[in-house]
This record gives structure tokens, sequence and C-alpha cells, in this order.
């Protein structure tokens, strides 16, 4: 469905040419600029003896076309967007200039109908990142809106193939139809909308072909807007080597279980050690009453071969600046409200149900709760004073999260979504060094929408 654009909307606000945008900064050896466009389409979500759901794509894809860079090489797109109502990009986990980030409102205008909006920054950062849209993202990711961002090492560890996993979690009717009771109290209030299907790259597979003593690197992406993911292997030992895109000391998941809330991300290595010509299931437990089958591990009958069992190098650290914990600026950020929770004053006329620091924010309005010193580290606790777990993300940053109620963390891993447990507390510290007012937020998409929002100024 071709949109003739008006000529005036093209970048269309004065956000857009804030500090983002160097367009001398191109180099020849960067890939070139590219389209990405947010239309309606028809997808093949459950597959055979289902008619095709209406979605939201990037591209017509479900998920979107997986951009890929390497570490260092500037990203240009040009968003377009053909939905009937307004977006943003935001690419999750990128630590990029303010005025790229996406966020409607804050960092930039939402890009109408027939819009577009150019987005241009460098990618300091190798690892496995995502891209969703960040205004009415419950609704908008909840109809297929989003797909992954690769950012390729220079020295990539060497495995016999490299898989991704974009998850995504739809609520459907029998028809294969999208329920369309987004927003409504029930979700909001308690653990978000979680749905009744789980894709895997965009369709519900029974099962991948994998061959006997291959190495795999395995890109996990949880793309859904609450279903929090448990995986088991079963049969094998999968080794984790980043999480949310930064390299961690290469480690066996607590009871080989790899636990994703929504917008995490991890690398594992999977070595394909079991026989030839069997299946392997993948369950998924995180709710322990709900656990199913993801999908089995289908071994081919060929002789084994592969780098399976050789020894595994750790990744090449980020250009991250180390917090110097001696010397930081100590803060508390508390989340609350929620269902068998304190619910703020006067909840329900604006659908306001969760709180951070005592206030629901709407997506609309977030005022920095914190200002931080440029280049100094900040040490905050984040606590979550409700019944519900919540993956909390930061925007612009990465941070170490160095303890969990109290007890130092095993591998102080960088992360950009830290899940907090039903009330638990976790501390992170990063280096606050990139400049603006950033978003930090509840990745359950209900539950930011509904009040568990907030900003921070590093200035
Ligand atoms: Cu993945 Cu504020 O978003
Ligand atoms: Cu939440």
């Amino acid at each position: 469905m071709p949109v003739n654009f008006p000529r005036r909307m093209f970048l269309s606000s004065g956000f857009a040419l804030g500090a983002g945008a160097f367009p001398g900064l191109v180099r020849a050896s960067d890939p070139p600029a590219r389209v990405l466009r947010a239309v309606t389409a028809r997808h093949s979500l459950v597959g055979e003896g289902y008619p095709p759901t209406e979605v939201w794509s990037y591209d017509g894809k479900i998920p979107g076309p997986v951009l890929n860079y390497r570490q260092g090489e500037r990203l240009r797109i040009t968003f377009e967007n053909h939905l009937p109502e307004a977006s943003t990009v935001h690419f999750h986990g990128i630590r990029l200039p303010n005025a790229m980030d996406g966020v409607p409102h804050l960092t930039q205008a939402p890009v109408e109908p027939g819009a577009k909006f150019q987005y241009e920054f460098d990618l300091p950062d190798a690892g496995t990142y995502w891209y969703h849209p960040h205004l009415g993202s419950a609704e908008q990711v909840g109809r297929g809106l989003s797909g992954a961002l690769i950012v390729q090492e220079h020295a990539p560890p060497a495995v016999d193939r490299e898989l991704l996993w974009v998850l995504s979690d739809w609520r459907l009717d029998r028809e294969a139809r999208i329920v369309p009771n987004f927003g409504n109290f029930m979700d909001a209030s308690h653990a978000g909308r979680i749905g009744n299907t789980v894709s895997v790259n965009g369709s519900v597979p029974e099962s991948i072909d994998v061959n006997p003593g291959e190495r795999l690197r395995l890109r996990l992406v949880n793309a859904s807007n609450a279903r929090i993911y448990g995986l088991n292997f079963q049969g094998h030992d999968p080794v984790v080597i980043a999480y949310d895109g930064h390299p961690v000391a290469p480690h066996r998941p607590e009871r080989g279980r790899v636990v994703l809330g929504p917008a995490m991300r991890a690398d594992l290595i999977l070595d394909l050690a079991g026989q030839s010509g069997r299946n392997y299931p993948v369950v998924d437990d995180y709710y322990p009453r709900l656990a199913y089958r993801l999908l089995d591990l289908r071994y081919s009958k060929n002789t084994r071969a592969g780098r399976a069992g050789s020894a595994l190098q750790p990744l090449a650290p980020n250009p991250v600046a180390e917090p110097v914990l001696e010397r930081a600026e100590r803060h508390q950020i508390v989340f609350g409200g929620g269902m068998m929770g304190s619910m703020p004053r006067q909840p329900a006329a604006r659908g306001m149900i969760w709180t951070v620091n005592g206030q629901p924010v709407h997506e609309h309005d977030a005022k920095p709760i914190l200002s931080l010193e440029l280049g100094r580290t900040a040490l905050i606790e984040l606590v979550n004073d409700t019944m519900w777990p919540h993956p909390i993300h930061l925007h612009g940053h990465v941070f170490r999260v160095v303890s969990r109620d109290g007890s130092p963390t095993a591998h102080r891993e960088w992360r950009d979504t830290v899940l907090l447990e039903a009330r638990q507390r976790a501390e992170i510290a990063f280096v606050a060094d990139n400049p603006g007012v950033w978003m930090l937020h509840c990745h359950v998409l209900e539950h930011q929408a509904s009040g568990m929002m907030a900003a921070i100024r590093v200035a």
C-alpha cells in the first residue's frame, strides 16, 4: 500500500536534528542506509489449518527483518510509518545519543501515519539487541512490531552455526486472530498480557534440525509483552556467554535454566552432545503449572562432527566504562502498586495502577525523578515492593547488577534490563556517561502503560 509522503513531513520535528544526527560522519565502509516500514500484513503464525493472522509488522515480516551490523558501524535507517496510528522505533539496549532513542514526547515527536523519521547513530557495542515501537507499545508490540538487531564482534567465537530465536507471545482466538483486548484492567493490574501462543521467529515450530557434534551460538530475544521464559534444554548443557548483548564470564545458568524476562536477551553456546536420530525437547517452565514444550531439537542421523566440546573462549568485552563504587552517588528507586499491593490514590480513572517512588507516571509526561552527574558512577538500589515480577529497563546505558537481596551477584553481569522477582531488590551500578533524559521502566508493557515508568536525567 503505497503512501505518498508529503515532503514537509520528512524529519517533521525540530527534535530530529538533535545531537544524534551527524550526517558528516558516515564512513565509506558503513553499510548502506535502509528503510524500515511499519505496515499491516497477514502472516501465517500458527500454520496449517489456521487462517493467516492480521498483524502489524516491520517490512511485512514477523518478526521484523534482522538488522545486521558489525561493531563500530553506523546504523542509518529511515523509518516510515504506514500504520493507522503514530509510532516510533526504540533500539533497545543500544548506547546511542538521546535524540535517537525513539521515546515519543521526550526525545522525538511521534511519527504520525504517513510520516518518516531518520535514525542514525554508531553502534559501539557488539551483541544481541532488538527494536520495537515506544508509543502505545503494549498494543503495537502485541500486534507484532519487533525485530532483532545483531552487532557482530570483530572476532566472533568459533561455532558451527549461529541461530537466532526471537520469542514472541500472542493472545489469539480460535481463528488465529489477535484478541484485541489491549490495555484491559485485568492484564494491567496482574502479570501483564500473557498470551496463549508462543512463536519462535514468527511461527510455532515442532522442531528445529540439528546435527550431532555441532556447536551452536544461540541468540535468544524475548520480544514478548509480558511472558517470562525459563528454558530447559533437556539433555543439554547450555553455557551463557552474554546477557543483553554484553559478554559475561561463560557459565552454566542456575539449575540449567535460562530465564528471560520481557526485553531480555541471552547468548548461549549449545553443544549438541545428544544422540543422532533422537529428539530432545526444550521446555519452558518459568510458570511451573503452565510448563510446555517450546520445540524439539531434532538430531539428524549424521555421524558426529563439529566443534562441540572444544575449549570455549570468553567474548571480548565491550567498551563500557567501569563503575567506581567507592565514589558512587547512591539512590533508591521503589516500584509499587498492582493487585495485592498499594495502588495509587486515584487509580483506575486514568488507568494508573503502578508507581515508581510512589508516583504513577503516564507515557507522555515522564519528569526526571533523579539527576545524575555526568561521568560519575551511580549505584542505584531497585526495590520491587509488589507481589509481581518486573523486568526493569534503563535506556541509554548498560549497568552491572552488583547485588540481589543484599548478596553480591556471582557474575556482576552487564545488563540493560534486570528482572526483579516479587519483593526482590537489586543494586545496579553504571557510569552515567550518556547525557540526556532517559527512560527507566518496567518492560511488562501493560505495567509500563499503567504507571511503572520514570525518567532519569544525566547532565
Ligand atoms: Cu525496550 Cu523503553 O524499551
Ligand atoms: Cu512490571
